[in-house]
This record gives C-alpha cells, structure tokens and sequence, in this order.
C-alpha cells in the first residue's frame, strides 16, 4: 500500500485554500497548524520588534497576546463592550501611543467587532489590524466576512470550533504585499512553496520561520467539512435559535444577560452563553448542571489577571468590564450534531435551576 502525499500543500490543502479564497474573497489563505500559529505568522509578517505596542482585549484566549510577546512585544490590554464582550473601540485612542503597530480585534463568539471605527482609527495611527477570527468563520459585519478586514486574520479549526480538523488553523492575507514573505515564514524560512509551484529549481534558506503547514491528512478531514459549510452553519443557527427562544425571556425575568448580536453583524453561531447575576450564580449554575450530566464552562480569565499579565504589572481593576463579565460568564453545550432532545434537558435543567 502507498501513503501517497500526506505532508503540507498537498491536494487537500490547496482546495482548502481555494474554498477559503473564492468563498471569503481573500486574496491569500493558507492552512496552518493552528489559529495560534497563523497569529504567530502575524507577528513575524508585521516585523513586530522588542518595545512594539500591540493592543489586544484582555477577554481573549492567550494565544491572541502570546504571538506578539513572543517577538518581544509590549501587550496594552484593552476592555471590552459590556453589549458584545468585544474590544470596546470607544477606548481605543486612549490606548495608541508612538510605540503602539497593531490592533488585534477578536470577534468574540463570532460577533464582528466595530469594524469600520476600528479600521478608521488604525488608518488616522498609522497601525496594522490583525483580526482573531478564531470563533468567527462566515459572520459577517455590515456584509462583510470577518477576516478580511485586517492585513491578515488567523482562523482556527480547533475541535472546539464550528468547522474543525481537531488541531488546525488558518492564515487569511488581505494585503498582496504579506503573500510572498508568508509563504517563506511558513515553509521554514524557505522558498520552497516556489520550488514545488516549478518557480525555481531548488529551495534553500531566505527568511526566518517555521514549520506552520497543516499535514493533508488534517486538510482532507476539514475540506470534508468546508464542502458542506452551510449544513453546519444552518444547524448550529437552528441551536442557537432554539436556546434562545426558550432561554431569553426567562434570563430577562431572572436578571441573567443572554448574547447581544447588533443587527449590522450576522454571526457564526459558535457559542450561546448566560450572564450569571454572580460569580456565585455561575458557580451554583455548573455544579446545578454538573449534576444533572451537564457541562458547562466558564470562558477567558481576563489575561491582565493571569500570573503572566501580572508579571507584566497589571492588576485588578484595569479592565472592570473584562472582569465583571469573565466572573459570571457560563458557555452552553454547543455542538454540532446536538439533538433537539438534548438540548431540551439542558434548558429544562437550566430553568429548574434557582436564581
Ligand atoms: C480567540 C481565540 N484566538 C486564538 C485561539 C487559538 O486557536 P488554536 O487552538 O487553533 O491555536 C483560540 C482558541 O480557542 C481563541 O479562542
């Protein structure tokens, strides 16, 4: 038996590459290894230096700050909407000094942030926009798919997003200029991507960089998927739907805050979430549910309280929303192929519950 071609760039990823650039528009895509290693390529791509300023949301995972610190960036943290949980662009100046070179919006749960106030000011500064679009594969704001509103976005199909291949990622590259020096960052430095297109007839070392191709076995499993990426996206619409009919006004009556989706964002149903009235709500909610064979989870320690953060001299009361809203935050059961049935249970178990 032949393996046949499974390592990077194979048949797999470029049609994972093709879909990504003819559905979303982008210019450039890439398969990477992670969402976490498509925003490291970011970082080399901007050039980001040792002092360089970056301002990401403390309400993140930590891979949307680590891939900057890892060229030896300062991270200014920033709060976020209390309506959202996005990066509050209304604080946003507030934070630019000389030093700072990018802009790092998340869409948490797939809700785009103010992207056109965002885009406006990093225009007026002189800054990059790098969109963490982790949780936002086909949301859209104002029409337009997140993603290709910064010079690059970093895309992640984790196990735990809408579309995944278990470990696995990807660059979007909006700006022409970024498409070449990307290719090199992440074939290890090398010029290979032009060896295998017949562009030159060896490859060698030209840049610094990594190994952040996906292997085509993991692309064969997520081209699967993205084949059939309505079907997914109209059954995860269908959940979130349903929780939200039967949870909303419940919620309004017990003082408990449901996702806010602003009409000018069409989202990408990746997550349906409670705002507890406490943290000891939210306590008493996971172990409520627990008990019942029900997960539910907490989402992001705000980064700026992480002993990293704290290292970094941040403290208690810098991001008040960041704070108030991670304490009390409880994610839903949100899967695929969850059935109407057990969905039911957990709205049942959630309304027993006692607020
Ligand atoms: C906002 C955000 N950015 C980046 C990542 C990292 O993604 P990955 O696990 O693909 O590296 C995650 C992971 O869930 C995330 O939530």
């Amino acid at each position: 038996m032949t393996i046949g071609q499974i390592a990077g760039d194979q048949t797999y990823s470029k049609r994972c590459h093709v879909f990504l650039e003819q559905t979303l528009g982008v210019p450039k895509a890439m398969v990477t290894s992670s969402c976490t290693h498509a925003l490291e390529m970011c970082a080399l791509l901007l050039d980001i230096q040792p002092g360089d300023e970056v301002i990401v949301p403390s309400f993140t995972f930590v891979s949307t700050a680590n891939a900057f610190v890892l060229r030896g960036a300062k991270i200014i943290f920033a709060d976020i909407r209390p309506d959202t949980l996005n990066l509050d662009e209304r604080q946003l100046e507030s934070l630019i000094t000389p030093r700072t070179k990018v802009i790092v919006p998340v869409h948490y749960a797939g809700v785009g942030c103010e992207m056109d106030v965002i885009g406006k000011i990093a225009v007026r500064h002189g800054l990059s926009v790098v969109e963490d679009n982790a949780h936002g594969l086909f949301g859209k704001f104002r029409g337009r798919w997140l993603g290709t509103f910064g010079c690059v976005a970093g895309q992640s199909f984790h196990e735990t997003k809408n579309i995944t291949c278990g470990e696995g990622g990807a660059l979007l590259i909006n700006d022409n200029n970024l498409i070449q020096r990307a290719e090199i960052i992440r074939e290890k430095g090398t010029n290979r991507s032009r060896f295998f297109r017949g562009e030159v007839d060896k490859y060698s070392w030209t840049d610094i960089g990594s190994s952040y191709v996906m292997s085509d076995v993991l692309a064969a499993f997520l081209y699967a998927q993205l084949e059939v990426w309505q079907n997914i996206q109209a059954m995860r619409q269908h959940i979130w739907q349903y929780y939200d009919q039967q949870l909303r006004d419940w919620a309004q009556e017990h003082g408990i805050g449901c996702p806010v989706v602003p009409a000018h964002c069409e989202q990408s149903y990746h997550m349906y979430y409670l705002i507890m009235p406490s943290l000891e709500k939210r306590q008493a909610l996971i172990s409520f549910l627990k008990d019942r064979g029900i997960l539910s989870v907490f989402h992001y320690v705000p980064l700026h309280l992480s002993p990293m953060g704290q290292r970094m001299g941040e403290r208690k009361g810098n991001c008040p929303v960041s704070e108030e809203k991670s304490e009390r935050l409880l994610r839903l059961p949100f899967y695929n192929n969850l059935s109407r049935e057990d969905q039911d249970r957990v709205i049942t178990a959630i309304r027993e519950f006692y607020v």
